[in-house]
């Protein structure tokens, strides 16, 4: 292995004109408790370009120069002292973001702390493995542990004794699995979307589809059991009237409203997505069973990481983004 790498870095914050492809970055070395990973993939996530921006920098302040990326898939090419149930060789995916203790995705090589580090599906190539890590484990964090979506009781309204959950932006990465993992737990799914992705998100399963710019859904849904935010602000708010009471919403971007729980008499959960070994594992079974499936919107080269970047902030993908490294 050599000394040096290609990697997307930036050396300050800013806009997509920051990311350089240094093509001497140091390869990392493997340290005690850590994986040394070849990367053949990395997909691309908004916290990726917000921690470009400086977003994070007030809670987690950087040091340069920094390889982005969190998400990867990959091969292990070194164990270190400490770490187990893993051996060199071994077809990896998980997160290696500098924010959790990893040296970053968009590289050739990168250094992964095991406890975000598991097996991944053999029914997939490394590209698509590398989108699921962190959309992926939030839809499965939010509607298995936080909904508890297939577990509780349906909604007494709910005509086909099913449960009940609106999912918002559902052609997005987290929306995307969230549909399909929802639909497998027995639920019926409403999810809002624009237009122009109405046919995919009603592909990916969806019983019901909300135009977000031109319907509104708090006057189509009624009574519903969960309400899963992808989206925030005032979609947020209004979220709370399509819930019954005892009804629960769970955002990824929110912190809950103490005032809209009481007046609704619903449960509001924040969620700050952990990507675990233990998580990923259960999503590598779902995707071996055919239960979730990645969609791609777009691929990148290492080369065009910047512009892999800029292309989701610009919004509007339907499913993953992702950058290849290693032809796999
Ligand atoms: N808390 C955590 O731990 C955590 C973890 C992961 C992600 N997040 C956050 O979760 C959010 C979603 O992540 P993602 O990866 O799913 O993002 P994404 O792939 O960019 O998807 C966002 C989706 O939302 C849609 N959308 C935008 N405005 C909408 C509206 N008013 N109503 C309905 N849909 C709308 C977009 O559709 P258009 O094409 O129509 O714009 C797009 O399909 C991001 O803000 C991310 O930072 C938080």
């Amino acid at each position: 292995m050599k000394n040096t790498m290609k990697a997307a870095q930036i050396n300050r914050y800013g806009g997509g004109e920051v990311v350089e492809i240094n093509e001497n970055a140091p390869t990392p070395t493997v340290s005690q408790g850590h994986l040394l990973i070849e990367v053949h993939a990395a997909g691309v996530n908004p916290i990726d370009w917000k921690i470009r921006e400086g977003y994070m920098q007030q809670m987690a302040p950087l040091q340069f120069p920094v390889t982005l990326g969190g998400d990867f898939s990959g091969i292990v090419m070194d164990v270190g002292d400490g770490v187990s149930g893993f051996t060199k060789g071994d077809e990896v995916y998980g997160q290696a973001s500098v924010l959790g203790g990893g040296s970053g995705s968009f590289a050739e090589f990168l250094s992964a702390n095991p406890t975000a580090v598991a097996r991944k599906s053999k029914n997939v190539s490394h590209t698509e493995a590398a989108a699921l890590p962190l959309a992926g484990v939030s839809a499965l964090q939010a509607l298995t542990e936080h909904i508890q979506l297939g577990k509780g009781p349906a909604s007494a309204t709910a005509s086909t004794g099913k449960q009940t959950i609106l999912i918002h932006g559902g052609a997005g990465g987290i929306g995307s699995f969230a549909i399909q993992l929802a639909k497998h737990l027995g639920a019926t799914v409403a999810a809002t979307a624009s237009a122009d992705d109405a046919q995919y998100v009603k592909d990916l399963g969806a019983d019901q589809v909300i135009d977000y710019k031109t319907q509104k859904f708090e006057d189509l849904l009624h009574d519903y059991d969960a309400v899963f935010d992808t989206v925030g602000g005032e979609t947020y708010a209004r979220s709370f009237k399509v819930l019954r009471k005892g009804g629960v919403i769970v955002s990824m971007v929110e912190q809950p409203n103490a005032e809209l729980m009481q007046q609704y008499g619903v449960t509001a959960i924040s969620q700050f997505t952990q990507v675990t070994t233990e998580r990923l594992s259960k999503l590598a079974e779902l995707v071996e069973q055919g239960v979730i499936k990645v969609r791609l919107d777009k691929t990148f080269p290492l080369e065009q990481a910047g512009a892999a970047l800029t292309y989701l902030q610009a919004g509007h993908p339907r499913g993953k983004v992702v950058v290849e490294i290693q032809k796999s």
